[in-house]
């Protein structure tokens, strides 16, 4: 089969489309799938880096995918052959003392596909048959292999870390990433009242197609005075923030009293200096998260089954041009998410 892998750590041209051997079905509750699209994660571009530990050469990176089942083993009762799926990325151990209390979402072994087996940018996978789920209606292959990593992370942030409700506002910094894209349409359908932040004048115009009224430029806008003024002095109950560094001061500063700040990323840097008196004097909650549990991605499909949201995509290329894909990602010019389209 044709995939893309990395042989040595570096930058873009690391990547490598080329001819290796189709992954063996080597446990009865596996399945193989024929992919026909893949997205691009930071996560991709991490492991291309030598950034994490777990990836072993040559390696095939990617976490998100989307195709048909081609073969399943003999324990598989739920799928057959020719079912258009989408990949649960994440995998937990099953026997930790959290897994055994069904607290997946914490395991101490957790990891995503990809970090210690073939990924997604290639023509098959093969991989619990338990980690694919019926693609959304309406959703192309495309679509579907968009949203699995980033919108999974942005549903258990906004809707179970921070429990967002009708009415709140939330505010989304960094907008045009793919967590915030996809905390924007989470968000939006909640029926929160939205405002984002950029340094990108151009993915403020594109929020603002998108229906977002109020947007801040992180270059030319203060964000703070902006965001009391926009509130009326009140400040925001979530606040969206995978920059980190300078920028969590700030993001800490907007919020209303009572209010929430979520993250799942620090681009901008993991060292941030906090004053501690503003959480306790204003009753804020920090919450994190680094993965969804199979039952939040069951929610997520409901979400968009009933809902109609498709994920926001900005760019396709074919898997030959992974390259140019992840290059794109780390110029910061995308706005939703970038996708391989996988032919064949
Ligand atoms: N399960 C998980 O734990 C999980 C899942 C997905 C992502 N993440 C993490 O979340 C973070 C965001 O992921 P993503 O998929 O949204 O990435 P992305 O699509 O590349 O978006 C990154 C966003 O960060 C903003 N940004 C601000 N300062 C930046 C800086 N110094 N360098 C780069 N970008 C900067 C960019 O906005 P501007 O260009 O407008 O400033 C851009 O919107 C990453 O750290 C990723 O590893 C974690
Ligand atoms: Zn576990």
């Amino acid at each position: 089969m044709k995939a893309v892998r990395i042989h040595t750590f570096g930058g873009s041209d690391a990547l490598r489309y080329e001819e290796c051997v189709e992954p063996p079905l080597r446990h009865p509750a596996n399945v193989r799938v024929k992919l026909f699209a893949a997205a691009v994660n930071r996560l991709d571009i991490d492991l291309r880096n030598g950034g994490a530990e777990q990836f072993s050469l040559p390696g095939i990176p990617g976490c998100d995918g989307a195709g048909r089942i081609e073969v399943i083993g003999s324990a598989v009762k739920h799928l057959k052959p020719g079912d258009a799926v989408c990949i649960y990325p994440f995998t937990s151990c099953g026997q930790c003392d959290l897994c055994v209390v069904e607290d997946y979402a914490l395991c101490t072994s957790k990891r995503i596909l990809s970090e210690r087996e073939s990924g997604t940018y290639a023509e098959y996978i093969t991989l619990p048959a338990r980690s694919c789920f019926p693609v959304p209606l309406g959703f192309s292959f495309e679509q579907a292999a968009a949203f699995p990593l980033v919108y999974s992370t942005a549903w258990r942030l906004l809707m179970i870390q921070a429990k967002i409700t009708p009415g709140e506002t939330v505010l989304i910094r960094g907008i045009g990433g793919g967590i915030a894209t996809a905390a924007l349409q989470i968000a939006a359908s909640i029926g929160a009242r939205l405002i984002v932040s950029s340094n990108n004048e151009e993915k403020l115009t594109k929020a603002r197609a998108l229906g977002v009224e109020l947007t801040i430029n992180d270059r030319t806008m203060d964000l703070v005075k902006t965001v009391r003024s926009l509130t009326g002095k009140r400040g925001i109950d979530v606040v969206v923030d995978c920059i980190g560094g300078a920028e969590w001061v700030k993001s800490l500063a907007t919020l209303a009293r009572g209010g929430r700040l979520v993250t799942c990323g620090a681009m901008g840097g993991p060292n941030s200096v906090t004053d501690l008196r503003r959480i306790f004097w204003n009753h804020l909650k920090l919450c994190g998260a680094s993965r969804a549990t199979r039952q939040e991605f069951r929610a997520l499909l409901n979400f968009f089954d009933s809902s109609g949201v498709k994920p926001i995509i900005d760019t396709v290329y074919p898997l030959k041009e992974a390259a140019k894909a992840q290059a794109l990602m780390e110029a910061r010019h995308h706005f939703g998410k970038i996708v391989l389209r996988i032919d064949g």
